[in-house]
């Protein structure tokens, strides 16, 4: 099983790391920049004598080693600095996209994409139309990462075990997201029983603003160890074809009533990408938020057309 890995940045370098380094794949890193995935990929293999495993990691800046990748993760792009919506991404991040999708099809026509540069729906949106593939095998990575967000700060506020919360996030990667706090449970019991209402609509504004939090903390970059750790368990899913359930942000073709957006809902994840899209009874504020979120990346799907036309 093989891994390319584009973008050898913050999420890039950290999510090959996870992969090699829990078995998943061998993986292949590239970067624009001369010798930066090469070495990156050097020092990681370095580590593996050390960690114990015996994946293949190798880097550079050619798309020709990619080839016979089963998953690539597009990561390459321009971060977040404070004060930045994901959306003022749009113009640079759009291009570096298509150019790296063009690249990567021409080597590893039938590999499956999982896109992490922001804004992702979009990005998302932009690598199905470049690829030409079906929507099975072309996702966004985002709901892993704001369900782990919630979760772990439902069991901060708990004190409990961030492995015993389940929560989903549904909706686009951005300020539009929508967190069903009410259906989350800790071991099986419901949170909403465990955490007074305006405690939990704190936790969900802090998912929200989950990873500007970050970027305000960091101030030269945008998180990346949680991003990376949900990208690893879309490709362990995948490579491994575990079938697990995990929100990610894929096509819709009429489920949840929405047509031809790419927003994140809980999909099966196996060996043939997106098995299934799980629809989640939803109440009515919480279908109304999910459409507005759709419609928020519509809008900018609508404006990377006006700027690449
Ligand atoms: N081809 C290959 N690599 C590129 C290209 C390109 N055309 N353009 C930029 N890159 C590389 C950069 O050289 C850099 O090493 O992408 C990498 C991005 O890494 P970081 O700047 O560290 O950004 P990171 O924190 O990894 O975030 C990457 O993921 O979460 C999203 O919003 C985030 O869109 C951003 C992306």
């Amino acid at each position: 099983m093989k891994v390319t890995v584009v973008g050898a940045g913050h999420v890039g370098a950290t999510c090959a790391q996870r992969v090699v380094e829990n078995d998943i794949a061998d993986v292949y890193l590239v970067d624009i920049v001369e010798g930066l995935a090469a070495g990156k990929a050097l020092d990681l293999a370095q580590a593996a004598p050390l960690i114990g495993h015996s994946r293949r990691i190798e880097g550079g800046t050619e798309y020709g080693p990619a080839e016979g990748s089963d998953v690539v993760v597009i990561t390459a792009g321009v971060a977040r600095r404070p004060g930045m919506s994901r959306d003022d991404l749009l113009a640079t991040n759009g291009k570096i996209v298509t150019a790296i999708v063009e690249q990567l099809s021409a080597v590893a026509p039938d590999a499956i994409i999982i896109m992490v540069t922001n804004p992702l729906d979009v990005t998302t949106h932009i690598a199905m139309q470049v690829s030409g593939h079906p929507r099975e095998r072309v996702m966004g990575m985002a709901g892993a990462l704001d369900t782990a967000r919630l979760r772990s700060f439902i069991a901060m506020e708990l004190g409990c075990s961030p492995a015993d919360v389940q929560a989903v996030v549904l909706g686009g990667h951005g300020d539009s997201m929508v967190p069903l706090a009410g259906s989350a449970t800790v071991g099986g019991v419901p949170v909403a029983q465990l955490i007074e209402p305006d405690r939990l609509a704190e936790i969900i504004r802090r998912t929200r603003d989950g990873g500007a939090e970050v970027v305000g903390l960091l101030k030269t970059g945008s998180a990346f160890y949680a991003p990376s750790a949900g990208v690893t368990d879309m490709v362990a899913s995948i490579l491994r074809d575990q079938k697990r359930v995990i929100p990610v942000s894929v096509l819709l073709r009429g489920e949840y009533g929405i047509q031809d957006t790419f927003v994140g809902v809980p999909a099966r994840l196996g060996a043939g990408g997106v098995e299934e899209i799980i629809e989640v009874e939803l109440a009515e504020d919480e279908l109304a938020a999910l459409h507005a979120s759709a419609e928020h990346v519509r809008e900018t799907v609508a404006a990377w057309e006006r700027l690449s036309a």
